[in-house]
């Protein structure tokens, strides 16, 4: 495998505030690779500063094997992004803004055609090409952004919260449409708030907290390590069970009125407490990354 992304040492401050602190990490080559972090945490920045949006501070950064400073315009002509915030034209039409984008990378007009052609489809936005994009769904804004993005057929696409505010509807369509594009062997950055769709898309991911990297891997392998097979939340919970879980050694958050038990063996302690300590709002479910991303960077609010 070879690296698509290689980030060494990447910092970026705002007057006294350290947005990105220092970060490094290499992104393979056909793979979705997930930044996830709280409210602030610095994935935007990081992003930017890989697009070539924002100017890095300090640190390295090598795209498709060759360094960001020396060769940017042919790097940046093989990467297509959607940004956070919506920046599509809203005078223009779904088809005007497809096109006016088109100019940029100087793609010959006969291809623009079958490529906005294709796109449209790719992103089932036919039907709607000559509509004002001051019309339009934040749903369909969002993936008028994707198809713009796929126009210059990049190898590095980077999505940053591509389906924040969409209805599970939307979300699973694009869901779709990654799988399509990482069959063709497209590499993808990505940043979301949504667990389950960085658990379901990302093969690796880091998490990220005040400008830092709390930890890296693949989502089942951070689930494992962090969290175990099992939880079990238990509501309300009876007056001796923190005393026995203390006793046993059991993992466990206190949130004064729910316990979360975190355990390899859930179905055997689900199984004792319900026997011995508690007869209801007791609930054994899978472990999965949100528990992870909760338990790393913990339940205070960041902003
Ligand atoms: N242009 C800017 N000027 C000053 N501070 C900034 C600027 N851009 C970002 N920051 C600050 O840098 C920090 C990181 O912001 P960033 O947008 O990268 O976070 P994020 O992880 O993308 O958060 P969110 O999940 O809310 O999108 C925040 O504290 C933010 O307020
Ligand atoms: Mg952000």
């Amino acid at each position: 495998m070879s690296a698509i992304i290689e980030v060494k040492n990447l910092r970026k401050s705002y007057g006294p505030a350290v947005a990105v602190d220092g970060i490094s990490f290499t992104v393979q080559a056909g793979e979705c690779f997930g930044l996830l972090g709280p409210n602030g945490a610095g994935k935007t920045t990081t992003i930017r500063m890989i697009y070539g949006f924002t100017p890095r501070e300090s640190g390295t950064l090598q795209i498709f094997g060759t360094d960001c400073d020396t060769a940017w315009r042919s790097i940046k002509a093989r990467i297509g992004v959607c940004q956070q915030e919506d920046n599509l034209d809203p005078d223009l039409t779904v088809r005007e803004n497809l096109e006016t984008f088109a100019a940029y990378f100087d793609i010959p007009s006969a291809l623009v055609n079958e490529r906005v052609a294709s796109l449209l489809q790719f992103t089932a936005l036919e039907g709607r090409e000559h509509a004002n994009v001051k019309d339009l769904s934040g749903g369909l804004k969002r993936r008028l952004a994707l198809a713009r993005a796929l126009l210059n057929e990049p190898q590095l696409l980077i999505l940053d919260e591509p389906t924040s505010g969409l209805d599970p509807q939307s979300r699973h369509q694009l869901w779709s449409r990654l799988d399509d594009l990482k069959k063709r062997g497209l590499t993808t950055l990505l940043t979301t708030h949504y667990m389950d769709e960085a658990q379901r898309l990302c093969d690796r991911l880091i998490i990220m907290d005040q400008g830092k990297i709390l930890v890296e891997g693949a989502p089942l392998d951070l689930i494992q390590e962090h969290v175990g097979k099992s939880v079990i939340e238990v509501v309300a919970p009876c007056a001796d069970l923190r005393g026995m879980l203390t006793e046993k050694g059991i993992l466990f958050e206190d949130l004064g009125q729910r316990l979360i038990l975190y355990s390899n063996d859930g179905e055997t302690l689900y199984r004792d407490l319900l026997a011995d300590h508690c007869h209801e709002g007791c609930m054994l479910r899978p472990a999965t990354l949100e528990d992870v991303f909760l338990r790393l960077t913990g339940r205070e609010l960041r902003e």
